[in-house]
């Protein structure tokens, strides 16, 4: 079997806040094969960029606390030395954030961040890296890229300054990258540009991809499987045929409750973002015991919801013949080893609370149509 390029293991971050201790990553495990790219998905708040801005070492010192494994080409990235750190960022991991600003320096020009950047990790010359500074930013569709080398962050537009960041991100090829809603500013030409520009890199270099986003158009289109996240924990994981088209999850059939069919061509471009899931997540401060989306689940009917955390298992049965058994489904639900489970487009296991068309209830019902219809998206 090849090896990951990342395999995370029992991933937990803590961090001292003034309203006390907030529990933010809570035991998060999965790996990114070479050449695959990896979803993750979830509400605002559920712990998305401070797990990989821990694997980085990215938080805050004295703050955060964070303990398991995160081992990237061998090297386990949370015990690595700060030195050893800055080198694998680059060649061994790129990230990309939400907000360019945060990884550009303000005073020095596009070309000399990108020269530098490649210089840090390649033996080149300055001419030689100042080309390939210029083919990156052609590359990640500006349309000045030569020109662009001179001038300074803020005399580029937001998504221009973001598409240098992902040119940054991508200079010295890395064996990991990291976008966190990196496209998300970006038209959809762009994005489709960018995410053009990463399948080339994944298929020359095999580069393991981990994608956070709330666009489900780019999940259908890019990834090859899907983590959902919701108060720190994975609450479901598979291929990204098993979770958009067979949810298992209450929480990821609230998300994908109201997805409209993605074989469909988007509406002026619109591709459709996560469906909103009613209440809020909990605070990291203050999380339920037992299941932890129980306060918000309308198909709790198992007596350890309110008191058990379910721990995360495959629900994939060995005799169906779809099913990757390499690539496993699991999900962290009592209501999935119930009989009748994965039942929940037209019926519940307690009778109460659907999330299809129609709840025997009428309450309950997350969204107006069925789950089950992505996945048709285009590849
Ligand atoms: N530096 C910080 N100090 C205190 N709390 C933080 C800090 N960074 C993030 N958090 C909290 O951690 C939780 C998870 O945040 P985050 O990982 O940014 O979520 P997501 O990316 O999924 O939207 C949130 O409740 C957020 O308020
Ligand atoms: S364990 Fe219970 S509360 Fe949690 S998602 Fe499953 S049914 Fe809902
Ligand atoms: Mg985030």
């Amino acid at each position: 079997m090849t090896e990951p390029v990342l395999e995370v293991e029992d991933l937990r971050v803590r961090l001292r806040t003034p309203r006390g201790r907030a529990d933010v990553v809570n035991g998060l495990s999965y790996t990114v094969a070479p050449g695959e790219t990896v979803a993750v998905v979830g509400e605002s708040g559920s712990g998305k960029s401070v797990s990989v801005l821990a694997l980085l070492g990215l938080l805050p010192r004295g703050i955060a606390t964070v303990t398991g494994r995160a081992v990237l080409q061998g090297e386990d990235l949370l015990t690595m030395k700060p030195e050893r750190l800055r080198q694998v960022r680059g060649p061994g991991a790129g990230m990309v954030f939400q907000d360019p600003m945060t990884s550009l320096n303000p005073v020095l020009t596009i070309g000399r961040q990108l020269v530098e950047g490649i210089r840090a990790h390649q033996d080149v010359d300055k001419a030689a890296a100042r080309r390939r500074a210029g083919e990156l930013l052609a590359e990640v569709g500006l349309p000045d890229p030569v020109g662009t080398l001179d001038r300074y962050p803020h005399e580029l537009s937001g998504g221009m300054r973001q598409r240098v960041v992902i040119a940054i991100a991508l200079c010295n090829s890395p064996a990991l990258l990291i976008a966190d809603e990196a496209t998300t500013a970006l038209d959809v030409t762009v994005q489709a540009q960018i995410i053009d520009l990463v399948e080339k890199l994944q298929a020359e270099r095999g580069t393991g991809v981990v994608w956070i986003t709330h666009d489900l158009g780019v999940v259908a289109g890019i990834a090859d499987r899907v983590l959902v996240m919701y108060g720190g924990r994975c609450v479901e994981d598979g291929t990204v045929d098993d979770v958009l088209e067979n949810p298992r999850h209450p929480y990821t059939r609230g998300l994908l409750g109201a997805l409209p069919d993605l074989a469909q061509p988007a509406v002026d471009g619109v591709v459709p973002d996560l469906a909103t899931v009613p209440g809020t997540p909990p605070a990291p401060t203050d999380l339920p015991a037992g299941c932890v989306f129980w306060p918000r689940c309308p198909v709790r009917g198992d007596a350890r919801c309110e008191t058990e955390q379910p721990p995360l298992v495959q629900i994939t049965r060995a005799d169906d013949g779809r099913a990757r058994l390499d690539l496993p489904h699991r999900a962290a639900t009592w209501c999935a080893e119930a009989p009748g489970a994965g039942t929940f487009g037209t019926e519940s296991p307690s009778g109460a609370g659907t999330f299809g068309t129609e709840s025997p209830s009428g309450a309950g019902t997350f969204g107006t149509e069925s789950p089950g219809r992505a996945g048709g998206g285009a590849r």
